[in-house]
C-alpha cells in the first residue's frame, strides 16, 4: 500500500496472535535525528530510522534546505549544511500527513535569512499552524499563510531571530521543538516553558549534538533554554521501535484471546509510556523485559499476553504521554468489563482528523456503546454484546484505520476501514506484522463502498 492507492482493508477474529516483532522506529525521534543531522557540520548516521511516508517527506524538505542524505535500507547518512547554512529551497516543501515534519522545519527556516513554502495534504492543510508560527513572528520570523495561519504558507526568516521566553499555552511537544530549533540560531538564550511536560527527545537529541541545552524546574513549569549560535557535531543516533506504534500490536495481543506476543526494542521513554501505564491498571498482563538503555533512551521488550481487562478513569494530567494512543486505547476498553473514562482531550481534535470524532464514529459503526463531550471519551466495555461488523472512515488518519483494525481482530464479526494507505504515513509492513503474529487481514483492491 502507499500514497494515492486507496484500499479498503478488513480484519477479522482468527487464531491467537504469538511470536516477536520489532515494530517500525519511533517517529518522534526520527524527525529530529534527520534535522539535527542537517544542522550539524559533518556527516551523522542514524540507524532505525522510520521509513514511512511522514518522515521520508522530512528527508526530503532537508535535502531541499541543503543538506545530503543518503538512504541504504533504514540506515541513513546526513551530512549537514551546518548551523545558519541552510539554503533557500528552490520549490515548496511537501510535508504531506506530516504535522511534526512541517512544525519544526518551521522552526529551523524561521531561524534562517530564508523562505521556505510549505504545503501538505487534506488533513495536514486542515490543522492549525498559528501555534507555532506565533512564537515564531514573536521572534521575528515572517509568514503569509492562508485565512486561519493554515497551509499553504511561506515563512520567511530575518537576518537575525531575537530570543523569546515563551509559556506554552497548549501541551505541545511540536511547538515546544520549533521554538527551541529556531533558537539554535538566535542570539542569546531562548527559554520555553511548559507547564505540562510533554516529549523530551528535541532536548535529549539537542544535547546529544553538542548544544547548549538546560532545564531548569520553575514555578511555572519545567523551563528549557537554548543558547544560541553554538555549532552543532555530527552525531549516531539509533532509534528505537516506536511506542505508538507498538500499542495496536500490545492492544490486539490482550485483546484476541489466547495471545502472547513479544514486541522489542521499543522506546520506554516515560514522557511516551502512558498507555503502558493505562493497560496496567486496566489489568493488563505486560511486562517490560530487558531494560537497558540504547543511544540516550531507556529501551526494553514488551511480552503482554491476552488479559480480562477492567474499565478504568485515564487522568487528563496524563494526556501528554499517550496523546496518539487514545484511539487504540478506546478500543482496548470496548473489551473492558465496565466503562472507561478519558479526559483532556481537546488536543485530539487538531490531530490528523478531528480524532475524538473518528473514535466516536468507528466505535459507533461497530456497536460499541460510548459517550462523547468536547474533551472528554466514555467507552461502555462490550459487557457480552456482540461487536463489531463496522465500515469505518479512516478520515486521512493512520491511526483510526490501525485501531479499528485492531478491533476487528478480536471483534465477533470482522471490521473494515475505507483506506489502509495512510498507514504507510507511520508503520509500513503493519499488515505483514499483523499477519505474521497470525492475525486475518484483507487488503481490497479498491474501496468498498459500506
Ligand atoms: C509529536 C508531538 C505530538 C504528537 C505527534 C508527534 C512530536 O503532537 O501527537 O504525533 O514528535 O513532537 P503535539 O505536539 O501537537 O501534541
Amino acid at each position: 500500500m502507499g500514497k494515492g492507492s486507496r484500499r479498503a482493508v478488513t480484519a477479522a477474529h482468527g487464531r491467537p496472535l504469538t511470536g516477536d516483532v520489532r515494530v517500525p522506529g519511533d517517529k518522534s525521534i526520527s524527525h529530529r535525528a534527520l534535522m539535527m543531522g542537517a544542522l550539524a557540520v559533518g556527516r551523522s548516521h542514524v540507524t532505525g530510522l522510520l521509513m514511512g511516508e511522514d518522515v521520508m517527506a522530512t528527508a526530503a524538505a532537508m535535502r531541499a534546505l541543503g543538506a545530503t542524505v543518503t538512504v541504504r535500507g533504514s540506515d541513513v547518512a546526513i551530512d549537514g549544511a551546518g548551523l545558519g547554512a541552510l539554503a533557500e529551497p528552490s520549490s515548496p516543501l511537501d510535508f504531506g500527513n506530516a504535522g511534526t515534519g512541517a512544525r519544526l522545519t518551521m522552526g529551523l527556516v524561521a531561524g534562517h535569512p530564508i523562505a521556505a513554502t510549505f504545503v501538505g495534504d487534506a488533513s495536514l492543510s486542515r490543522r492549525p499552524m498559528g501555534r507555532v508560527l506565533e512564537p515564531l513572528r514573536e521572534m521575528g520570523a515572517t509568514v503569509a499563510a492562508r485565512t486561519g495561519d493554515r497551509l499553504p504558507l511561506t515563512l520567511r526568516g530575518p537576518d537575525s531571530l531575537v530570543p523569546i521566553a515563551y509559556t506554552l499555552p497548549v501541551a505541545s511537544a511540536q511547538v515546544k521543538s520549533a521554538i527551541l530549533l529556531a533558537g539554535l540560531n538566535t542570539p542569546g538564550e531562548t527559554t520555553v516553558i511548559e507547564p505540562v511536560p510533554t516529549r523530551d527527545h528535541t532536548e535529549r537529541m539537542l544535547a546529544a549534538f553538542g548544544a547548549r541545552v538546560r532545564r531548569e524546574r520553575t514555578g511555572a513549569g519545567l523551563a528549557i533554554t537554548v543558547e544560541g549560535q553554538h555549532p552543532l557535531a555530527p552525531t549516531d543516533v539509533v532509534v528505537p521501535a516506536d511506542p505508538s506504534s507498538a500499542a495496536f500490536v500490545v492492544v490486539a495481543a490482550l485483546i484476541v484471546p489466547g495471545s502472547e506476543v513479544v514486541v522489542r526494542d521499543v522506546l520506554l521513554n516515560p514522557s511516551r509510556t502512558g498507555l503502558f501505564t493505562t493497560l496496567l491498571e486496566m489489568g493488563a498482563d505486560l511486562a517490560v523485559e530487558d531494560e537497558r538503555d540504547a543511544g540516550g533512551e531507556r529501551i526494553g521488550d514488551v511480552r503482554v499476553r491476552a488479559s480480562r481487562l477492567s474499565g478504568v478513569s485515564v487522568p487528563a494530567e496524563r494526556t501528554p504521554s499517550m496523546i496518539d494512543e487514545y484511539p487504540v486505547l478506546a478500543v482496548a476498553a470496548a473489551f473492558a468489563e465496565g466503562s472507561t473514562t478519558m479526559a483532556g482531550l481537546s488536543e485530539l481534535r487538531v490531530k490528523e482528523s478531528d480524532r475524538l470524532a473518528a473514535i466516536a464514529r468507528g466505535l459507533e459503526a461497530n456497536g460499541v456503546a460510548h459517550e462523547v463531550g468536547e474533551d472528554w471519551l466514555r467507552v461502555a466495555g462490550r459487557g457480552g454484546g456482540a461487536i463489531g461488523r463496522g465500515h469505518v472512515a479512516t478520515q486521512l488518519d493512520h491511526r483510526i484505520a490501525m485501531s479499528f483494525l485492531v478491533l476487528g481482530l478480536a471483534a465477533d464479526e470482522p471490521v473494515t476501514v475505507d483506506d489502509g494507505a495512510m498507514i504507510e504515513t507511520s508503520f509500513p509492513g503493519f499488515v505483514d506484522a499483523m499477519r505474521g503474529l497470525g492475525g486475518e487481514v484483507i487488503v481490497h483492491e479498491g474501496e468498498l463502498v459500506a
